[in-house]
């Protein structure tokens, strides 16, 4: 009976797997085919495919692209791997990806006694970035900037093309951790500190990647990623352990995940951290009953780089590396990046063979791979498709790009309208950016770091070389070099000698490239070469400019003064040069909208969506002081060359109840003489709850072009469950009461019965 039972079981959930994740597909491999291959199995094929390996394990040990044969058939013959990830050094070019991947799927399909084709993965993410030549789109924290939902899905749909006319179809993006922690050296991969922002903006990433279809040329797998909690590690530092309760999880972490399993999300990649001392790749709670259960995740679960081995290495939880492995494949994961040797392999076949793991548990997630497998196309052809390959680098990719540098682009500060710059003006460049590519691109560019120019499209500008095109090389002087760092970039007795000329000083200031834990710092601060720099420029008595090229709001306060504009441009990437100099000049009227609260002091992390109790200071009993909520600049901060006026806030009721729907709405019309693109933005703020609420968050937001002097209604529907909080029992409520709705500078009152 009980056998009975567990056959029912298990046969429900093999068919619920597979009725979802069969979905619109063409392949002419069917269920009873992966059903029939799983059959014929070993136990050692099995675990080779839960295995996967970087690309080192195949390539001739010096050469950055050259297979070695002999690792080729050990990997894919002996060890049966059946996925491998990554480039060697830098980004390759298409033909030289077509002849990895070309002699990868010839041995594995042609060479091995079941010819299951090799699932390759890749990292793609922010464009295609590990294929030369191929558009970059600004890093997350840019387009979330942008608050426009069509460019993020855009953009990422052009990155899909892009990654399968390169022969890949498995991407590891989206990052979807919530950047809450602004010293994470990951910040710029977020998409901010909101977490409704980041789940609308991750959702249409997902659907730009995956909506035609996994078996479709146009599109690839995706990859929500680091679940869970990876964003926000106590020390800020990469990597390191995060400290949660499970309420806060849900109620700022878990719902992007939510969404973009909503929206379709074929992978997930597991979070190297650990929360509350449980490394997140040994939690059963998490990959399992949460992430399964609880989210209804159906797709496959890989792990991020060397992390099973880490559980021994790093977190100390494993005595044993096969210890390890048990760990991780009961916890629920289906695929190890091992990446560097093949120990997981061995591993987990050893555990098969003496019970500690069953051989069922290794066919649910060989059949998790094998169903990706085969909805991508990849047991029909293995190899670059045809049509794939058409839609590399078409003329119409950089447009996108430049126009989402271009919404990105947040003017901070524009005192006595100082931008757009003058026709006519005499421009001194100065500061680490001005002169230099990379930091435009940061992590992820055509290298691991995005630190190697010599990786970059020929023709990749500095603002430097834009600046020129636009106002003319004899209006345009630059004091900076091409290397970031290099000292001459900050020095002080060179910037007051060429700034004699000069009517106005552009600072670009900012950070390198960087990428994970390189990218580490220890103050939020702004760098004391870069502060100086700028006290400098502002004693000059000139008119200074900021352009700020970073992926993380360092700290200015001690300079902010000094600057008449600043402009945050964030990792603008392949058109960012461009985009910069088009607001600079006009030519571009900005409209980004901060999607995290600029800090102003490095002691004084609070975010927009805190609690009230965080901006009191008890002086003496009873008495309250302090500077209250002072950031620099608040979530939602962002200027335009144009002005523009909203009419009363309207809602179609003031009490609600059940799935009754609340419909808020307001005009904005433009009362200056440029057109412009503008986002509204409604918060809610819950009055009493049974857990303290947040002052506001963020409820809907919508970004329209609203021409001079025309008005445009923006109109937001919401429900009880859009002002919902996780409760002590963990449990998603909205309780009733009085709330306020915000836009703008108003508020009204509507009450929940
Ligand atoms: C990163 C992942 C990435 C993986 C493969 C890891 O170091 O954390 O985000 O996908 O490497 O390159």
């Amino acid at each position: 009976m009980l056998n009975y039972i567990k056959y029912i079981l298990v046969l429900g959930v093999l068919f619920s797997t597979m009725a979802i994740q069969a979905q619109n597909n063409s392949s002419k491999f069917s269920d009873a085919d992966i059903e029939a291959l799983i059959d014929k199995m070993t136990i050692e094929e099995k675990a080779g495919q839960m295995t996967q390996v970087t690309i080192d394990m195949i390539l001739k040990e010096e050469s950055s692209t050259e297979i070695d044969e002999e690792k080729l058939r050990f990997a894919i013959k002996d060890m049966q791997v059946g996925s491998i990830l990554n480039v060697k050094w830098h980004a390759y070019d298409l033909k030289t990806w077509d002849k990895v991947l070309t002699a990868i799927q010839d041995v594995a399909t042609k060479e091995t006694r079941l010819s299951v084709p090799i699932l390759y993965g890749i990292d793609a993410i922010h464009g295609a970035n590990y294929t030369q030549n191929s558009t970059l789109f600004p890093h997350n924290i840019g387009m979330a900037a942008a608050r426009d939902r069509a460019l993020v899905k855009e953009g990422a749909a052009i990155t899909a093309k892009e990654v399968r006319a390169s022969g890949h179809r498995w991407n590891f993006d989206p990052t979807l951790g919530v950047g809450r922690q602004p010293l994470w050296s990951r910040f710029e991969e977020t998409f901010g500190e909101d977490t409704y922002l980041a789940s609308e903006m991750g959702a249409e990433v997902i659907k730009g990647y995956e909506e035609k279809g996994l078996d479709h040329h146009e599109a690839v797998a995706s990859c929500m990623k680091h679940f869970i909690g990876y964003s926000n590690p106590r020390s800020g530092k990469d990597r390191t352990p995060a400290y949660m309760t499970d309420r806060e999880l849900r109620e700022h972490y878990l719902p992007t995940f939510q969404a973009a399993v909503d929206a379709g999300t074929s992978t997930v990649m597991i979070n190297s951290g650990e929360l509350d001392g449980m490394p997140v790749h040994a939690s059963k709670y998490l990959l399992t009953d949460v992430l399964r259960g609880e989210l209804g995740f159906k797709g496959m679960v890989v792990s991020d780089w060397e992390d099973v081995i880490r559980l021994k290495l790093r977190a100390h939880i494993a005595e044993t590396h096969k210890e390890a492995v048990r760990l991780a494949v009961e916890a629920g994961l289906d695929m190890s990046m091992v990446p560097l040797d093949y120990s997981f392999r061995n591993h987990l076949i050893e555990l098969v063979k003496e019970g500690s793991i069953s051989e069922e548990r290794l066919d649910q997630s060989v059949r998790r791979i094998l169903v990706l497998k085969r909805n991508l196309g990849l047991f029909d052809n293995p190899y670059t498709e045809e049509e794939a390959r058409k839609n590399f680098n078409l003329p119409n990719y950089t447009e996108v790009a430049l126009t989402a540098a271009q919404h990105s682009m947040t003017l901070l500060k524009n005192e006595d309208n100082v931008l757009p710059l003058k026709e006519g003006q005499k421009i001194l460049l100065a500061g680490p950016a001005a002169n230099e590519f990379t930091c435009l691109h940061s992590s992820w560019s055509f290298n691991w770091q995005g630190d190697g120019a010599e990786y970059y499209p020929k023709g990749t500008e500095t603002i430097y070389d834009a600046m020129k095109e636009r106002f003319g090389a004899d209006n345009v002087s630059c004091a900076s070099t091409n290397k970031f760092e290099d000292a001459k970039n900050t020095d002080v007795a060179q910037l007051n000698k060429m700034a004699t000329d000069a009517d106005v000083i552009v600072l670009c200031l900012g950070e390198k490239a960087y990428a994970e834990s390189p990218g580490v710092i220890n103050d939020l601060m702004l760098d004391k070469e870069q502060l100086d720099l700028a006290e400098a420029a502002i004693a000059t008595g000139k008119t200074v400019i900021y352009v700020m090229v970073q992926g993380r709001p360092r700290v200015i306060s001690t300079i902010e003064a000094g600057a008449k504009g600043i402009l945050q441009a964030y990792r603008p990437s392949s058109r960012g040069a461009d985009a910069i100099v088009s607001v600079l000049s006009g030519d571009f009227n900005p409209s980004g909208k901060l999607p995290f609260t600029y800090h102003r002091n490095t002691g004084d992390i609070v975010l927009y969506d805190h609690k009230f109790a965080e901006t009191f200071t008890e002086l003496a009993p009873g008495e309250i002081g302090g500077s209250g909520f002072n950031p620099q600049w608040q979530f939602g901060h962002g200027l335009s060359y144009t002005s523009f006026d909203y009419g009363k806030m309207q809602v179609d009721k003031t009490t609600f109840s059940g799935e009754e729907k609340v419909t808020v709405t307001v005009n904005v019309t433009n009362t200056g003489d440029r057109d412009g693109h503008h986002a509204v933005e409604l918060y809610s703020r819950d009055d009493y709850a049974s857990v303290s609420p947040c002052v506001k968050r963020l409820r809907a937001f919508d970004k329209k072009m609203i021409k001079a002097g025309a008005t445009e209604t923006f109109s937001f529907t919401i429900d009880a469950d859009d002002l919902s909080f996780i409760n002590f029992d963990s449990k998603r409520v909205t309780e009733k009461g009085t709330f306020k709705l915000f836009i703008d500078d108003q508020w009204t009152s509507i009450r929940y019965e």
